[in-house]
């Protein structure tokens, strides 16, 4: 089951300033623009806020994500600022950090952060989005250790080897592909279990985790053909795109409604196809 949720890719739009010093090609770093600001969303976490939402004007510079009973989680900065954020780590320490949660000195990366889909991100998606961090603007920004109050994985599993995106034909297995190892739709929208972490095997995609925060208390809902039975393709695209509900009703964080806002219709196509083909639940 956890493998229906491993799938492929697709190709975007730029929203990159291209560095001069950087070996990436042009097409790997429109293609990291694209999933950063459409599809994989980091800044969800990663990025600021102000009170206007997020300030891309500090665009992954960091910022506290949640302080809960749980813990008090920092999400660091992930800019080239050689001092503060990732300038001075090899683009191989990226993407291990990223698939493996493993940094250079060896300590493991701590929740919320989904590294356990991360897994199955391709190698190309994942040179793509590291590409693309090289060409952001440096922010001098230095956020507190993350304090846990609880165990946290020693491992998120062995190190991860190649990996490959479905072909983008196959809409399902592209589309769980997409839900899945980049955009996480399924972290939050699968039940959790007896851990707190979500059960993939037994309740994929039935929603039901629970978020708090300064909007109060938000619920995934449930997105097997059971939750969305009666949701028109455009239902959906439009509650993914612009947080509003079938009836209408403005949805709440943490969602990232402004990043998939930027979603090909290609893409968006792709994960509806995914959601309808779930085992219902
Ligand atoms: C749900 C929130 C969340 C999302 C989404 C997220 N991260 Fe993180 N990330 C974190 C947190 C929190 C930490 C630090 C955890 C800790 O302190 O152990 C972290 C740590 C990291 C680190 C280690 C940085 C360091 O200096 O130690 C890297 C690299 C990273 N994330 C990259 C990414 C990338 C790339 C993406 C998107 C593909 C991403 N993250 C998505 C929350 C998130
Ligand atoms: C960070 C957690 C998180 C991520 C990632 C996330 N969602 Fe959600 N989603 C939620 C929450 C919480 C709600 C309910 C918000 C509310 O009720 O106000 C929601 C609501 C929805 C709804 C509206 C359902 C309804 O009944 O109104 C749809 C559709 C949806 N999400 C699809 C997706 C898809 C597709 C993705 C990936 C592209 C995704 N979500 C990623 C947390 C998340």
């Amino acid at each position: 089951m956890r493998n229906s949720v491993v799938a492929a890719l697709a190709a975007g739009f730029c929203l990159a300033s291209i560095s001069a010093t950087s070996p990436a090609s042009d097409s790997a770093v429109e293609r990291g623009a694209y999933l950063m600001n459409a599809v994989a969303a980091c800044g969800n976490c990663h990025t600021p806020f102000g009170p206007q939402g997020p300030d891309m004007s500090k665009a992954l510079s960091g910022r506290l994500v949640e302080d809960t009973e749980l813990w008090t989680v920092y999400a660091p900065n992930l800019t080239p600022d050689v001092e503060t954020g990732l300038g001075g780590w090899s683009d191989a320490e990226i993407i291990r950090a990223t698939r493996e949660g493993v940094r250079p000195d060896g300590t493991v990366i701590g929740p919320p952060m989904p590294i356990g889909l991360y897994r199955g991100m391709s190698d190309a998606d994942a040179e793509a989005l590291v590409a693309y961090l090289r060409s952001v603007p440096a922010v001098k920004s230095a956020l507190p250790a993350s304090v846990y109050r609880v165990p946290t994985p020693p491992s998120w599993g062995p190190p991860v080897g190649r990996v490959s995106a479905p072909d983008p034909a196959d809409q399902v297995a592209y589309g769980g592909y997409l839900a899945g190892p980049v955009a996480h739709c399924m972290e939050c929208h699968s039940t959790p279990g007896p851990s707190g972490a979500p059960d993939f095997v037994n309740e994929l995609g039935a929603g039901g985790m629970v978020f708090k925060g300064p909007w109060g208390e938000s619920v995934s809902a449930n997105l097997t053909p059971f939750g969305l039975a009666d949701w028109s393709d455009a239902e959906i695209a439009r509650a993914v795109r612009e947080g509003i509900s079938k009836d209408g009703r403005k949805l709440m964080p943490p969602m990232g409604y402004g990043y998939y806002a930027n979603m090909t219709d290609t893409d968006m196509t792709a994960i509806i196809a995914y959601l309808r083909s779930l085992p219902e639940k």
